[in-house]
C-alpha cells in the first residue's frame, strides 16, 4: 500500500532485521517497528505491533529465521527448539503462525540460509495470495453494493492487500461504486482504527458502524454481503475469527445476507476436524476496561471506560459454524465451506 507517497508492505527482513508497521499506534502516527533479534519479534507478536492472520505468520517466519541466524554453534538445536516454542507460545489461535513456524524449522536443519529464504518465500505468497483472492472475491461484487466487514483483515493484517478487502480494493479499481460499513470491532478496535485508516487511505467510502448496529443495519436492508477474514479454519469449515464475527453471521443469516470467509489456504488446519478443536487466545482484561487513543489536543492516553472493581472476559476470538457461511474465498478460487470442497484444495 502506499502511504505518504511510499510503497509499503506491512511487514519485512533485511539482513537478519524485521522491520513492522506499528499497528498499535495507528491511526494517529505512522511508524516502522525494528527487531534484531527473534525474541524481539516475539514481543512485537505478542504485543499487537504486528497482528492480524498473515503478517503474524510472515512475522513468526521471520522470527524463526533470526532464531537460526542467532543460534550459537554449541548448543545450536536446544537454541531453535526453544526459540519455536517461544514463538509458537505469543498468539495461540492463528494457524498461519504455526504453519510458518514449521516450514522455516524444517528449512533451517538443512541450511541457515534456507531458513531465510523459506520465510521469505512465505511472506511472498503470503501477498500474492491476496492479490488472487481479491480477484476471485471481486465476481461477488455487484456495482453498488454496501459491504459489510469486521475486524481488520485488509493490507496492515497481512504482508499486503489483504483478504476480506482484497475484493473491496479490487472493485474500487474497477470503479463499483461499492460501500463498506466498518464494525468498529471491540475491545481493540481493530476496525474503527485499522481497517478505516486503510479504507481512508485507500479512498474507498465507508462508515464505522457499532458493533452493536449489525441487526439494525441488516434488517433496514443497507447491507447487501458481509466478508470478514480468518485466524483458523477447520477441517469442517468451521471458522475462527475476530470475536464478535459469529453473532454476525447469525444476524446476516436471519436477515439472507450472503456471509464469506475470505482466506489463504495457509490458514486451513486440517488437523482440526471442526471448531470444537480451536484453541481460542483470552486475553487480558485490561484490553475490556482501558481504550487508548488521542485526546483533543492529539497526546495518546489511555483511559479506564469500566467501572472499577469489576472483572471482564476478553475472548480473542470465536467461531463461526460451517452453516453460516456462503462460501471461502481462497487464493484457488470460492468454496464451500464443507469437508469435501476443503478436502480437494489440499488434494
Ligand atoms: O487479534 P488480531 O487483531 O490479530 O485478530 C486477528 C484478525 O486480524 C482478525 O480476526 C481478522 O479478521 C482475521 S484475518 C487477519
Amino acid at each position: 500500500m502506499i502511504v505518504e507517497g511510499k510503497d509499503y508492505r506491512t511487514i519485512w527482513m533485511e539482513k537478519g532485521r524485521v522491520f513492522m508497521i506499528e499497528q498499535n499506534l495507528l491511526p494517529f502516527e505512522f511508524s516502522i517497528y525494528e527487531s534484531d533479534d527473534y525474541q524481539t519479534t516475539c514481543h512485537a507478536i505478542k504485543t499487537m505491533i504486528v497482528r492480524g492472520a498473515g503478517a503474524i505468520g510472515a512475522a513468526a517466519g521471520f522470527a524463526m529465521a533470526q532464531a537460526f541466524q542467532r543460534a550459537p554453534v554449541s548448543g545450536f538445536l536446544p537454541y531453535v527448539e526453544k526459540a519455536k516454542a517461544d514463538i509458537e507460545n505469543t498468539r495461540p489461535t492463528a494457524r498461519n503462525l504455526f504453519y510458518a513456524v514449521e516450514i522455516v524449522f524444517e528449512a533451517g536443519l538443512q541450511s541457515i540460509s534456507k531458513a531465510v529464504d523459506a520465510a521469505q518465500a512465505i511472506a511472498d505468497k503470503d501477498a500474492s495470495d491476496s492479490q488472487a483472492i481479491g480477484n476471485f472475491g471481486n465476481h461477488l461484487i455487484k456495482p453498488g453494493f454496501r459491504i459489510e466487514t469486521h475486524c481488520n483483515a485488509g493490507w496492515l493484517a497481512f504482508v499486503d492487500y489483504g483478504t476480506a478487502l482484497a475484493p473491496i480494493y479490487k472493485a474500487q479499481a474497477e470503479n463499483k461504486s461499492i460501500f463498506v460499513w466498518v464494525d468498529e470491532t471491540r475491545p481493540r478496535g481493530q476496525g474503527a482504527r485499522l481497517t478505516a485508516w486503510e479504507l481512508n487511505n485507500a479512498g474507498i467510502p465507508h462508515k464505522i458502524a457499532p458493533d452493536t448496529a449489525g441487526a439494525w443495519l441488516m434488517s433496514q436492508q443497507k447491507v447487501d454481503m458481509m466478508i470478514v477474514g480468518a485466524d483458523k479454519i477447520a477441517a469442517n469449515g468451521d471458522t475462527a475469527n475476530k470475536i464478535g464475527t459469529f453473532e454476525k453471521a447469525i444476524t446476516a443469516k436471519t436477515f439472507g445476507v450472503p456471509f464469506y470467509v475470505a482466506a489463504p489456504t495457509s490458514t486451513f488446519d486440517l488437523l482440526c476436524k471442526s471448531g470444537r478443536d480451536i484453541i481460542i487466545e483470552e486475553r487480558s482484561d485490561e484490553e475490556v476496561m482501558y481504550q487508548t487513543g488521542v485526546d483533543e489536543s492529539g497526546i495518546l492516553r489511555k483511559i479506564r471506560v469500566a467501572s472499577p472493581g469489576s472483572a471482564a472476559i476478553n475472548p480473542a476470538f470465536d467461531v463461526t459454524p460451517a452453516e453460516f457461511i456462503a462460501g471461502i474465498i481462497t487464493e484457488k478460487g470460492i468454496i464451500k465451506p464443507n469437508a469435501t470442497e476443503i478436502g480437494r484444495l489440499f488434494s
